[in-house]
């Protein structure tokens, strides 16, 4: 347990986060939020001694197991009663009471349900929102090369995932599968349904921070808009689009945008895509041929190329350099930019889900000397008020 002075330096941290974060919650950034949490968690850590903080953090990993368990025999799943009992609620699922008031006091300890009695217990919103199909399915997908991590680096002898791009990845190790990622995320429709789905979520929430979504991100109409100057011309290629979540709210809030809009993404997945209106769909491997869309203004990577490796990442952009018309074409690059240093706990575990598949989220200096090499030239980046910074490259000259 920390002194009564060093207490008091994290309440005050505390209190200024806190003060800034609820002057206008809706207006808060992600770093306020990460300020305020980082500060939380401080004070929590000084209330303990080194040994009790080391154990909780030693012992963490036996609560995704409780999660998955919940899942997977119904704890989660919507209650036919508010409040519900161990005894109810072994009834309810199956397994035996004894062991549902076991998982039920790791996960009410984390957060998940809440403790209103006795082995009694309410949902709440963290353990409606991991109810999720969706959600389940995603994590239940990423876990295994995650959890694989310590086995895969000792065997590689601790090389960054993804420098040796004819290395199996930890996805494919932890799997013990020859599929990559995608691959195998299009061979399993639960989970491809739910990791859409989560996609889509986070587009949204995202979305509702700014009332016209991603044209508040970056001036499309502004930057590009007056190049365009009929219908045939190509205005914005949304490459690994997924359903066009990101596409069609784009251009809802644009609809003065002129030109083609389209959506690309793995012929398997485009199969059951039902695209917004206004939008063409092309199947196209980004992996295995030159972009098929010619002289687009805009060639949009929206959280693409955190999930490749810098080998596979220039083999992206290789593909799409002979599509692009010089002093017309940008590519433009929107995911989170991971800060050089004091790096939020969010970004920093993402960094470590992407490791998986030989990606990461890369530092601005990072991008520079990737575009660099790719044969583009960074024109801008722009933080935005979220946890995405756009990138706009154009070849090299
Ligand atoms: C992380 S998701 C991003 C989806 C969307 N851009 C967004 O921001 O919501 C990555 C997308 O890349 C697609 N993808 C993966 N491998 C691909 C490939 N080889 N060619 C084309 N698209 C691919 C996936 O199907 C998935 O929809």
């Amino acid at each position: 347990m920390s002194s009564k002075a060093e207490l008091d330096a994290i309440f005050a941290r505390l209190t200024t986060a806190y003060n800034t974060l609820s002057a206008d919650p809706k207006k808060a950034t992600p770093k306020d939020k990460a300020q305020l949490k980082s500060a939380a968690l401080e004070l929590i850590s000084a209330t303990q001694t080194p040994h009790e903080n080391a154990f909780a953090f030693a012992t963490q990993n036996s609560v995704y197991p409780c999660y998955r368990v919940a899942g997977d025999c119904g704890l989660l799943a919507k209650w036919p009663k508010e409040v519900m009992s161990a005894g109810e609620l072994a009834e309810l699922t199956g397994a035996e009471e004894r062991l549902v008031v076991r998982i039920m006091r790791v996960l009410t300890s984390s957060g998940v349900f809440t403790e209103v009695g006795e082995a009694t217990y309410k949902h709440n919103t963290l353990s409606t929102t991991l109810s999720n199909p969706g959600f389940l399915s995603t994590a239940k997908f990423l876990n295994p090369g995650i959890s694989n991590l310590p086995e895969y680096l000792a065997a590689t002898s601790y090389r960054n995932p993804g420098s040796n791009p004819d290395t199996a990845t930890p996805f494919q190790c932890g799997n013990n599968t020859p599929l990559t990622f995608y691959q195998a995320l299009a061979a399993d429709s639960k989970a491809r349904n739910g990791f859409d789905a989560q996609m889509k979520q986070s587009v949204l929430m995202e979305r509702a921070r700014f009332p016209k979504g991603f044209a508040e991100t970056y001036d499309f109409e502004g930057e590009f808009g007056s190049l365009i100057k009929g219908e045939e011309d190509v205005a914005i290629v949304d490459v690994g689009g997924s359903g066009g979540h990101v596409l069609g709210d784009i251009i809802k809030h644009l609809p003065g945008l002129k030109g083609r809009k389209v959506l690309e993404d793995l012929p398997e997945t485009v199969e059951s895509v039902t695209a917004p209106d206004g939008i063409e769909v092309v199947g196209y491997n980004f992996l295995e041929g030159i972009q098929p869309i010619k002289g687009a203004a805009c060639y949009l990577f929206r959280q693409v190329f955190l999930n490749w490796s810098d080998a596979k990442g220039k083999q992206i952009l290789q593909n799409t350099l002979p599509a692009m018309t010089r002093g017309h074409s940008r590519i433009l690059i929107m995911e989170p930019v991971m800060p050089p240093m004091k790096a939020p706990l969010m970004p920093a575990m993402i960094d470590i889900v992407m490791s998986q598949m030989g990606g990461q989220i890369r530092t601005e200096k990072m991008w520079r000397a990737f575009l660099d090499e790719a044969g583009f030239e960074v024109v801008k980046i722009v933080p935005s008020n979220s946890n995405q910074t756009v990138i706009e490259a154009v070849p090299k000259k």
